[in-house]
């Protein structure tokens, strides 16, 4: 058995940045529209105006400030209100395969690693833009990896799934190296029109590579242990999907074509599910919350955060010692925990030891346990 290690993070940022209040004002500006095209229906009682947003609920309730998006003068245009992409060729590179490679590029560079030293891609993401060929593929064959590549989708939990999966290869000797790939176009299935959810997403990717522990050439992470779990559920719900057009009204302009929550039950219900998750990982690795350096956790809300944080820590985390990214890049999906990763866990030392937790859609929730080495 080979011992399996993170020697390297990347993270590209789209170079678009949507703030609460143009966010807030494009949605006011959108709601009062409807509400001016339905005035009739609305005095007669038949249907309900729209609400406003509002910035201090954003705060409040998400802890969200910012979002960087793909593209934002769709999102911001209260008569499309969707991100607009442009078509591309087949020949050309697909929008998440640019967005992983950029990541991919920098996860590299910092392992000083180059794609000859790759064996393996998996394109772990909530969403993937085709069917088939793989994304992961097409990611392979533009950083000019040999071997294979794969897709996954395991929604937020995605990035933990898919680091358990290249760490179980490395383990076992089936390859020496993997690149776990993230690219999340969140603004592409978020419901900008919707007041409950308008706020929560913005796009990102990030990559990991994943090695044998002797291949590091610099500072880097053990995996010491890896664990996932998942358990049925609708509360988070896209129904989007290719059997669309065979059903009735399936092309219409459905809400649950886009991403839906049940907001509440997601927060009661998955935070007692993920703190006992990472409690009994830590157990069963015999480590104590008090040997626990830093955790980075899914990004979705500060709330959220600051609950599972104090649960495995058994107090108030110390500032930086379970650090939020999601003030400036909103939910990221899969690759907000690696963002936490990648930006905060350069000045952990000899031995420290950090959790890694992804949750989300499924449910599902994997936590990876790592040990820093510097050399
Ligand atoms: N601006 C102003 N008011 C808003 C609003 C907005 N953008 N969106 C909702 N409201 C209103 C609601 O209509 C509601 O009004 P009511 O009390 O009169 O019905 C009130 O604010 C509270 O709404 P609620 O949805 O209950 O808010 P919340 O405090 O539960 O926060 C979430 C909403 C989504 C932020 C929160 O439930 C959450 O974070 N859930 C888990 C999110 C998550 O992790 N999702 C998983 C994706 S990985």
């Amino acid at each position: 058995m080979f011992r399996p290690a993170i020697t390297g993070t990347g993270v590209f940022t789209p170079p678009n940045v949507i703030t609460n209040a143009e966010l807030v004002t494009a949605f006011n500006a959108y709601a009062d529209r409807v509400n001016a095209e339905n005035a009739p229906a609305i005095a007669a009682g038949e249907m309900e105006p729209m609400q406003h947003s509002s910035e201090e609920f954003i705060v409040k309730a998400s802890g969200i400030e910012n979002r960087y998006v793909m593209d934002k003068t769709g999102v911001l245009d209260p008569a499309v209100m969707h991100p607009l992409l442009r078509q591309r060729d087949d020949d050309e590179p697909g929008i998440m395969t640019e967005m992983a490679v950029d990541a991919a590029k920098r996860a590299l560079e910092q392992a000083g690693k180059t794609a000859a030293d790759v064996d393996a891609v998996i394109c772990a993401a909530s969403n993937l833009e085709r069917a088939y060929p793989a994304v992961a593929i097409e990611i392979q064959q533009a950083l000019g990896i040999e071997g294979f590549a794969f897709d996954m989708n395991v929604a937020c939990s995605s990035a933990t799934f898919g680091i358990q999966a290249a760490a179980d290869m490395v383990r076992s000797g089936s390859i020496r190296s993997a690149l776990v790939v993230n690219p999340e176009i969140c603004s592409a299935h978020l419901e900008w029109r919707d007041r409950d959810c308008h706020f929560i997403f913005g796009d990102v990717a990030t990559a990991t590579l994943i090695e044998r522990i002797e291949d590091a050439k610099g500072p880097h992470f053990e995996i010491l242990s890896t664990r996932c779990a998942t358990q049925f559920s609708n509360n988070i719900r896209n129904n989007n999907g290719f059997l669309r057009r065979s059903r009735p009204d399936g092309m219409k302009d459905r809400r649950d074509m886009q991403f839906m929550q049940n907001g509440r039950k997601v927060f009661k219900e998955v935070l007692p599910m993920v703190s006992q998750h990472i409690a009994d990982h830590m157990a069963a690795e015999g480590v104590a919350n008090t040997d626990l350096k830093r955790l980075w956790l899914h990004q979705a809300n500060k709330t959220m955060n600051d609950f599972i944080g104090k649960k495995v820590l058994g107090r108030e985390p110390e500032p930086g010692e379970q650090p939020n990214i999601l003030q400036d890049y909103a939910n990221t999906s899969s690759a907000g925990s690696i963002i936490a990763f990648s930006q905060n866990s350069d000045d952990l030392t000899e031995g420290d030891l950090g959790l890694i937790c992804s949750f989300g859609a499924g449910y599902s929730v994997g936590s990876v346990i790592v040990r820093r080495h510097m050399s």
